[in-house]
């Protein structure tokens, strides 16, 4: 069983998944509106990875004896003035998941929850990669900006169109 404190803390963590899952559906969405259909692959896949984070989080919580408390999610913004502008957001916004989770991670350690403490970690390695992730194709999208263009805005969509989903693994039982 958590203690409260820690509880507290994954269910609003639940919540910034699911926020973060509404925000890319959202992105999906707008770059479909301006014929980006690469871009919106790729975003409507972070918005499934993002549940799963969200879905990671639900199930720690019912596996400890917790509660689970869905919360409020705020409206995401529905566009952007460019691709750049929309990955710009988006690496800022999985910069402030970063810290979420970095401080869940410090009320692990100051409520010497050690079973919460290694689950983190996964999170803590997957924002590596989620930050990753944004930046390269961020510098990607600079580079548009001042160079060639369009054409090679459309090779960058190419890339995206090829992002596959791939389940989480179900842990053995
Ligand atoms: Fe679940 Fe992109 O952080």
């Amino acid at each position: 069983m958590m203690n409260e404190k820690m509880l507290d803390a994954i269910n609003e963590q639940i919540k910034w998944e699911l926020y973060s899952s509404y925000l890319y559906l959202s992105m999906s969405a707008w770059y479909n509106s301006i014929g980006l259909r690469g871009f919106a692959n790729w975003e409507r896949i972070q918005a499934m990875e993002e549940r799963d984070h969200a879905l990671k989080f639900y199930d720690y919580v019912l596996s400890r004896g917790g509660i689970v408390e869905l919360q409020v999610i705020d409206a995401p913004p529905s566009s952007w003035e460019s691709p750049e502008k929309a990955f710009e957001f988006q690496y800022a916004h999985e910069q402030s998941v970063t810290a979420k989770i970095n401080s869940l991670v410090e009320i692990a350690q100051e409520e010497r929850d050690h079973a919460t403490y290694n689950m983190l970690q996964w999170f803590v390695d997957e924002q590596v990669e989620e930050e990753d992730n944004a930046h390269a194709i961020l510098e990607q999208l600079k580079a548009v900006s001042d160079e060639t263009g369009k054409g090679l805005l459309f090779m960058i969509d190419k890339d995206l169109a090829a992002r596959v989903y791939h389940p989480p693994v179900a842990p053995a039982e």
